[in-house]
């Protein structure tokens, strides 16, 4: 967006951006909820898909951040399970910018070591974007620099039940909680230790219900598409800072 936009972002704002301390360790998974894009869209008089845009180019740069800061695992939540009921119009420029995104942007990634997995059930999408994301997923499966989740038709109740249909379906009649996260779309990777919630609602909204018991949380009144790469790093600084007990003492 303009500089004039961005003055307005600045504005609304009042943070202190901290940086990481490369003595401590870093989070091994981050999840984050990227939330505002209709806001910021209203902020400045435009349409929620200006908003949604904005926000495509942050996922891009946030995933480069990542990346430079050497995170192994990244998750997205791009389009909930309840998102549906959203106007359609809305729902199919979701689906175009996904496609564009995907298109356009993923070869640099796969490029520079990025893995695309999926988290959710994308065979509702249209047939053009599954065979995008699908071939996306298969081209990048070699990668190990960085794993990159993208939740789309997610819930993590759905995650869930589906998890507990499958063990059903393996004979797992009296399962332990090592079960449960072996059945979910998360299986091979660690649980989040950081959750990021961008602007400033404080709920889950389905998210991660279970890979998240022991996440430390983040929330921040920056709307995704302010979001920078200083932003995840100020979140980074601050789970560096907590005391994680795990119930201990
Ligand atoms: C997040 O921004 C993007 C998606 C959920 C797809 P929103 O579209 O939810 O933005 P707000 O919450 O209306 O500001
Ligand atoms: C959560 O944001 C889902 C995604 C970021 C994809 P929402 O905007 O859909 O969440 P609610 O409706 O405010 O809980
Ligand atoms: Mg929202």
């Amino acid at each position: 967006m303009s500089d004039f936009g961005n003055l307005i972002g600045l504005f609304g704002l009042s943070i202190i951006l901290i940086k990481i301390d490369h003595s401590l360790p870093i989070p091994k998974h981050i999840a984050i909820i990227m939330d505002g894009n209709g806001r910021w869209a209203k902020k400045r008089f435009l349409p929620r898909s200006s908003g949604h845009r904005q926000g495509a180019k942050t996922v891009k740069e946030i995933v480069k951040a990542a990346k430079s800061f050497n995170i192994p695992v990244l998750t997205l939540y791009a389009f909930s399970t309840e998102n549906w009921k959203r106007p359609p119009d809305e729902v199919s420029f979701l689906f175009d910018l996904l496609f564009n995104f995907i298109e356009k942007s993923f070869q640099e990634f796969i490029d520079g070591g990025v893995r695309l997995r999926v988290l959710g059930d994308i065979s509702k999408f249209p047939p053009r974007l599954i065979n995008e994301i699908e071939r996306t997923v298969k081209e990048s499966a070699a990668n190990k620099d960085l794993q990159l989740n993208i939740a789309l038709n997610y819930g993590a109740r759905q995650e869930i039940i589906l998890a507990f249909k499958k063990m059903a379906a393996a004979g797992i009649t009296d399962p332990t909680q090592e079960d449960v996260s072996k059945f979910l779309y998360t299986h091979d990777q660690p649980d989040p230790d950081l959750l990021i919630r961008t602007s400033g609602e404080r709920r889950i909204s389905n998210f991660l219900l279970w890979q998240i018991a022991y996440s430390e949380l983040y929330i921040t009144d920056v709307l995704w598409p302010d979001f920078t790469k200083a932003d995840l790093e100020t979140a980074i600084a601050h789970f560096q800072k907590r005391q994680r007990r795990f119930g201990g003492l």
